[in-house]
C-alpha cells in the first residue's frame, strides 16, 4: 500500500511540533524519560496497548512480547510507547470477568484517544481482552492491529495430553462419581498449564484470536502460534514494524471491517466449533463498526459451514495440534469458496491472497471437507416462548439425544440454590429433566458468567450419566460441552419468560425446528407475570452502577448502549500556547 500521510500530518504532531510552551511541555517530558527530539520527532508514535498482569497467568508473558513489538516498531521507523491496560483475567476476576470487557474497551478507547498515539499494537489473549482490546481500537479507528498472546502447550497428565477447562471438568465429573482417587485429581495441578499463554481448547480465548485473524486484523497466521514457541517473538516484532507502516497508509479499522469480514468471522467460528461466547463477542465487535450484526445470521451460515478443526471440547486435539497442522490459514485455505476473499487485511493484502499456499498438513486435526466433524456448524440459535431473543446451543459439544427432547423443569432460581441442592440424594430428578437456572444474565448474576454448564446432579453422576438438557441465560466457557442453552433472552432478572419457568412445567428443546418452548397456557404465563416483582438493581454505585444501568442484553451483545454505535467522537481539543 502506498503512503498517504506525512509526518506534518501525524496525530502526534498535534502534541510535539508546536514551538510554543505546551510543545516545550511535551517535549521536554519525553525527555525526561530519556528520548532525544530525533528519537520521536516526525516519526508515528505507536502506542504498545498491553493487558500484561501478573494475575493474569493467561497474558503474563506479554510484558516480555512487548519488547519485540517496540523492537520493530524502532526498526521501521516509528517511536513505541508501553501503555497498560485494564487486565481482565478470566481465573481470578470476580464476579465475573464478563463485567468488566467494556471497562477495557473504554480504557483502550479513552487512552487512544486522549495520548499523543498515532497507531497501535493491541497485547491480549485471555478470553475478555481480546473482544475488549479491539471494541475499543474499532471505535478510536486509529491504525492498529491485534497480537495475540497465542495458546499454552498442551497439558500433560499421567503421559495423556490434558485440555484446560474441558479434561478439568470431565475429569471432575469422574472425581464426583468417585471413579478417580483424590491423589489423582490434584496431581493433575501440575501438569494442566505448563507454559505461558491462554487456554489450548477451542474455548472463548482461541475462538476470539481466530476470529479477530478472520475480521482481518491480524497478521495471517498469528492467531495459531503457541505463546511458548519462538515464532511468537518473531511474530511481535513483525506487528511492530506493521504498526508503523499502517500509520503512513492510514489503514484503519473502518477501512478493514464491513459486513463481509463479520461474515467471515461467523463462518471461521463455525468452522472451527468455536465457543458460543463468540457470539456476543461479534455482535459488539460489529456495533462498534456501525453494523447491526443479527442473531439469525450466525444460524445461516452455521447451516451451509461444516465443523472441520477437530479441537477439543467438540474434537480430539489442541490448540498445539492445530498449529503442527497448518493452523487458522490451512482451515480457512479448506473453506476459501464460503469466504469473502477480496476483504482488506491489516498487512494490506486481500484475506485470498494471505491464504495462498495454505494446506492441512494433518488431515486428522484440521479434516477435509468431504470428511468433517460435523456437517453443518456447531452452534445453533433458537427461538421459541423461552427465548422471544434468543438463545444458543452449541450442538456440536451436546449428546445428540437431547437436541429433540421434552421434559420436566428442575428450577434453580440462583447459582446459590443451585449449589445447594443439586447433590442431595434426594432431589426429584432423572436424566430426562431439564436443568433450569435463573438470574445468571448480564443484570441477575451480574455480568453474565460461564454459569451455563449447569452440573449434573451426583446421584445421576453416579448411575453414570453424563450429559442433560440444560438452560439458562448465563454463557457457557468455550472449553465446556453439554447440552446447554445459553445466553435466554431477555434474561429472568429483567422479567423474561425464563423467569416465570416452574419446576415441573414441561420443556421443550426442538432444534429441527430452532425452537425452545417453555410448555405453559398463556393464562397461566399471564398470571405469573402478574405475580412478578422486579429485583432492585444489583449496583448503586461506582462502576457496578454504570454497568447496570446501560448494559445491553445478550442478543444485542452486552455493550453499552452508550458505546454500540459508530458515532465521531473528535479528537481531543489542545488548549494553551
Ligand atoms: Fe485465560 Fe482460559 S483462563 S484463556
Amino acid at each position: 500500500m502506498e503512503r498517504q500521510i506525512k509526518p506534518e500530518q501525524l496525530r502526534s504532531a498535534r502534541w510535539f511540533k508546536p514551538a510554543n510552551m505546551l510543545g516545550f511541555g511535551h517535549r521536554s517530558r519525553l525527555k525526561q524519560i530519556g528520548y532525544r527530539d530525533e528519537d520521536f520527532a516526525g516519526k508515528p508514535v505507536i502506542g504498545v496497548i498491553n493487558t500484561w498482569s501478573e494475575l493474569n497467568p493467561c497474558n503474563y508473558h506479554l510484558r516480555e512480547r512487548a519488547e519485540a513489538v517496540k523492537r520493530g516498531v524502532w526498526q521501521a521507523g516509528g517511536f513505541p510507547v508501553e501503555i497498560p491496560a485494564f487486565s481482565i483475567t478470566e481465573t481470578f476476576m470476580k464476579p465475573s470477568p464478563m463485567l468488566y470487557r467494556n471497562l477495557l474497551a473504554m480504557d483502550t478507547e479513552e487512552a487512544l484517544r486522549s495520548l499523543p498515539i498515532d497507531g497501535a499494537v493491541l497485547l491480549g489473549g485471555c478470553d475478555k481482552t481480546t473482544p475488549g482490546l479491539l471494541m475499543g481500537a474499532i471505535s478510536m479507528d486509529l491504525p492498529a492491529l491485534y497480537l495475540p498472546g497465542g495458546p499454552m502447550l498442551r497439558g500433560n497428565w499421567h503421559g495423556q495430553p490434558v485440555g484446560s477447562g474441558t479434561d478439568v471438568r470431565k475429569f471432575w465429573a469422574e472425581r464426583c462419581a468417585g471413579t478417580i482417587s483424590e491423589e489423582e485429581w490434584n496431581s493433575m495441578e501440575d501438569g494442566i498449564a505448563r507454559s505461558p499463554g491462554f487456554c489450548m481448547t477451542m474455548g472463548t480465548a482461541s475462538t476470539m484470536t481466530a476470529l479477530s485473524e478472520a475480521l482481518g486484523l491480524t497478521l495471517p497466521g498469528a492467531s495459531s502460534i503457541p505463546a511458548a514457541d519462538s515464532n511468537h517473538p518473531r511474530l511481535a516484532l513483525r506487528c511492530g514494524q506493521r504498526a508503523v507502516e499502517m500509520v503512513w497508509e492510514d489503514l484503519r479499522p473502518s477501512r478493514i471491517l464491513d459486513i463481509r469480514a463479520f461474515e467471515n468471522a461467523i463462518t471461521v467460528d463455525m468452522a472451527i466449533g468455536g465457543s458460543t461466547n463468540a457470539i456476543i463477542h461479534l455482535v459488539a465487535l460489529a456495533g462498534r463498526a456501525g453494523i447491526d450484526l443479527k442473531l439469525p445470521r450466525f444460524e445461516e451460515i452455521s447451516e451451509r459451514v461444516p465443523v472441520l478443526a477437530n479441537i477439543r471440547p467438540s474434537g480430539a486435539f489442541l490448540m498445539e495440534d492445530f498449529y503442527y497442522a497448518g493452523g487458522l490459514r490451512a482451515l480457512m485455505a479448506q473453506i476459501r469458496d464460503l469466504l469473502h476473499l477480496d476483504c482488506i487485511t491489516v498487512n494490506g493484502r486481500t484475506l485470498g491472497e494471505n491464504l495462498e499456499g495454505a494446506h492441512s498438513i494433518n488431515p486428522e486435526v484440521i479434516r477435509p471437507r468431504k470428511r468433517p466433524l460435523a456437517p453443518t456448524g456447531g452452534t445453533a440459535i433458537l427461538f421459541g416462548s423461552l427465548a422471544p431473543d434468543g438463545a444458543v446451543i452449541k450442538t456440536s459439544a451436546a449428546d445428540a439425544r437431547l437436541l429433540q427432547h421434552t421434559g420436566p423443569a428442575l428450577v434453580f432460581h440462583s447459582i446459590d440454590e443451585m449449589d445447594e441442592q443439586v447433590n442431595r440424594d434426594d432431589l426429584d430428578v432423572t436424566e430426562d429433566s431439564v436443568l433450569v437456572l435463573q438470574n445468571g444474565g448480564p443484570l441477575g448474576a451480574p455480568g453474565m458468567p460461564e454459569w451455563g454448564t449447569l452440573p449434573i446432579p451426583k446421584k445421576l453422576l453416579e448411575r453414570g450419566v453424563r450429559d442433560m438438557l440444560r438452560i439458562s441465560d448465563s454463557r457457557m466457557s468455550g472449553t465446556a460441552f453439554g447440552a446447554c442453552v445459553l445466553h435466554v433472552s431477555p434474561e429472568s432478572y429483567v422479567g423474561g419468560p425464563l423467569a416465570f419457568a416452574r419446576t415441573g412445567d414441561s420443556i421443550s428443546l426442538d432444534l429441527r425446528n430452532h425452537r425452545l418452548d417453555l410448555l405453559v397456557s398463556e393464562a397461566e404465563m399471564n398470571r405469573r407475570r402478574a405475580e412478578w416483582v422486579k429485583p432492585p438493581p444489583r449496583y448503586e454505585r461506582g462502576y457496578g452502577a454504570l454497568y447496570v444501568e446501560r448494559v445491553t442484553q445478550a442478543n444485542l451483545g452486552c455493550d453499552f448502549d452508550f458505546l454500540s454505535r459508530k458515532a465521531a467522537v473528535a479528537d481531543p481539543e489542545i488548549h494553551g500556547n
